[in-house]
């Protein structure tokens, strides 16, 4: 079974190669010479806002996409020309490590002129208006916006104003999408699917945009969601969402096949939500002693940037369960299929279903 699949994937990528040195185009504007799988990429000429607007199949098939493309930067030349002669620009109007260095990557190894506007050192602080920036890189043709920004819907705003595709890369509390996508991604790599999977996201859920994606993303992929932490940060009205509402830590833990852990997002928080971190770090933390009562085979996670020794302890970080690196590292793939997919891309034929053929 594994050597016909290794052969299968060999298979795959020589025509591949083939094609990428034959049309130099990268499949966006012709069908591969390779058998296409019979999806429909209804991704075209979109914006990426939320993870309500996507279909279950359009998940799946970032998914997909993005497995190819994980493939392609563990290769000596890890970029291809999906992109070229596009520019893409990433504007931040909240801090970032990840999610902006992981666009910027993906847009790179895609072969995109990349700007990146740090808004901090831009005509922002002159008093310029957000339509106006807009306008600004509109007039300089950038044909993908990368937005983060502190007010929820701020991206939602911005792509009825533009041309280019905008994709949300966090949005006050609302949503963090690209977040979720790779959360699902990696979680699907882990375990093959997330049918009928317990995940519990645990933590600052009432300030957590990247909860509100995760849970929704993981309920439209089978998964049944339990949210964890102090009735303050997971109040009644989640129950709208049609998940598990839970205040027992320990408890959660024996059910979860994976668990998300989030951080406290000082941050946002107007009030007093604990009493103290010291307390919090008691009743929700996940420690070494959490770690012995969790599901064989649990997935740990967290989207970081992590507090440690707040909502996760040093020894469970260097635990192979946790796999917050690796999370980073699928992000990457996942925003070049997103791009990929946002640019026209033909699907890609998954290796199974040349078995099956
Ligand atoms: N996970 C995440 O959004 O991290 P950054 O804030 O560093 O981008």
């Amino acid at each position: 079974m594994g050597k016909l699949f290794c052969r299968e994937i060999g298979f795959f990528y020589e025509k591949l190669k083939n094609h990428i040195k034959n049309t130099n185009n990268f499949c966006l504007t012709q069908k591969p010479t390779f058998r296409t799988i019979h999806i429909m990429n209804t991704l075209t000429g979109k914006n990426l806002l939320d993870i309500q607007s996507l279909t279950t199949e359009e998940v799946e098939l970032i998914c997909k996409t993005a497995k190819y493309f994980k493939d392609v930067f563990t290769r000596s030349v890890k970029s291809v020309p999906v992109l070229r002669g596009k520019t893409v620009c990433t504007l931040f109007y909240e801090s970032s490590t990840r999610t902006r260095i992981s666009f910027e990557l993906a847009a790179k190894r895609l072969s995109a002129d990349v700007i990146n506007v740090a808004v901090s050192t831009s005509s922002v602080t002159k008093g310029e208006s957000l339509i106006d920036t807009v306008h600004t890189l509109e007039a300089m043709n950038a044909d993908y916006i990368v937005m983060r920004h502190g007010a929820s819907l701020a991206p939602h705003f911005l792509s009825k104003n533009i041309k280019a595709s905008v994709i949300n890369a966090g949005d006050g509390n609302h949503a963090h999408p690209t977040q979720a996508l790779l959360d699902t991604y990696s979680i699907i790599e882990k375990k093959g699917s997330l049918k009928d999977l317990t995940v519990a996201i645990v933590g600052d859920i009432i300030h957590s945009r990247v909860a509100r994606s995760d849970m929704k993303a993981f309920k439209k992929m089978g998964a049944k969601v339990i949210l964890c932490g102090p009735p303050t940060l997971v109040p009644d009205y989640f129950n709208q969402y049609d998940v598990e509402i839970s205040y027992d830590f320990d408890d959660t833990i024996k059910k979860a096949d994976v668990i998300n852990m989030l951080r406290i997002q000082k941050e946002r928080q107007t009030g007093a939500f604990f009493p103290s971190i010291r307390e919090y770090h008691k009743k929700f933390a996940l420690t070494e002693d959490r770690l012995k009562k969790c599901k064989n085979g649990v997935i740990l996670m967290h989207p970081g940037p992590v507090n440690r020794g707040v909502e996760v302890s040093n020894k469970v970080i260097d635990s192979p369960n946790f796999i917050m690196n690796e999370q980073v590292t699928n992000g990457v793939a996942v925003r070049m299929a997103i791009f990929y997919l946002l640019a026209g891309g033909v699907p890609f034929e998954d290796v199974n279903e040349v078995q099956e053929a």
